[in-house]
């Protein structure tokens, strides 16, 4: 199993004098690592969405390739790349996701019932609800909780398939002392057995969860 960006860059378009054109990521490579967290960490506009998206397979890069077990995740069409992703990446992407007309539950099953043809993992997904501190709101909708309660949603539901990858991003933002904790504590298992762990933050206290620490500015690893 492998997940690797070969010399990923990312261009965006910009409005100026000297340049149509902003480098958001130069090119890097890159690899996750079954069994660790990779945290990258990095002032605010470093790239470090930028880098996590494209390795997940929902934003192409401009150049290079992001190879997932030899396939280069680009190349694919959208129902073979959706059905890849799912499979094999859970993704914590930055800000909201959820689906308004569903419950939290039904939400965090939600991987599970748009690609398995296999029942909806009710329990497992009652048991993270549990983990991140969210039981009791099992059955309420999105628009009843707060911000802090829908990032851990997020979780987990990206924790529900047990993907071999694990790509989040500021998982913890805006949540207290005592959810960051079991946000980390629940990705520092995940990554325990077996899965390879990116984990993007500007939290301090993720550094003790984690087995390498990179830290991005100006779209490049310093
Ligand atoms: N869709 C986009 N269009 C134009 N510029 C973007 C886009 N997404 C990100 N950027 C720019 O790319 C840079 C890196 O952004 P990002 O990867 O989100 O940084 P970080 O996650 O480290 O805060 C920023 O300057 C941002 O403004
Ligand atoms: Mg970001």
């Amino acid at each position: 199993m492998s997940l690797n960006a070969k010399s990923v860059q990312k261009d965006f378009p910009r409005a100026g004098k000297n340049s149509n054109v902003f480098t958001a990521v130069h090119p890097i490579d890159f690899n996750l690592q079954p069994g660790k967290i990779i945290e990258i960490t990095g002032r605010s506009g470093s790239g470090k969405s930028t880098l996590l998206n494209m390795l997940s397979g929902i934003l192409k890069p401009t150049s290079g390739q992001v190879l997932l077990d030899g396939t280069d995740l680009y190349t694919l069409d959208d129902n073979e790349l959706s059905r890849l992703r799912n499979k094999n990446i859970g993704l914590i992407p930055q800000g909201h996701t959820a689906l308004l007309g569903l419950s939290i539950l039904e939400n965090v099953m939600l991987p599970a019932i748009l690609y398995s043809s296999s029942p909806a993992p009710r329990d497992r997904a009652m048991e993270l609800l549990t983990q991140v501190r969210l039981e009791e709101m099992a059955n309420e909708k999105p628009n009843e909780l707060s911000g802090g309660e829908l990032r851990r949603m997020a979780v987990a539901r990206a924790l529900l398939m047990s993907s071999q990858y694990i790509l989040a991003d500021e998982p913890t933002a805006g949540l207290d002392e005592e959810n960051i904790l079991s946000v980390m504590n629940l990705l520092r298992k995940t990554a325990d057995n077996g899965s390879a762990v990116l984990l993007v933050t500007h939290e301090q206290e993720a550094a003790r969860f984690a087995d390498e620490i990179l830290t991005m500015d100006g779209g490049r690893f310093i």
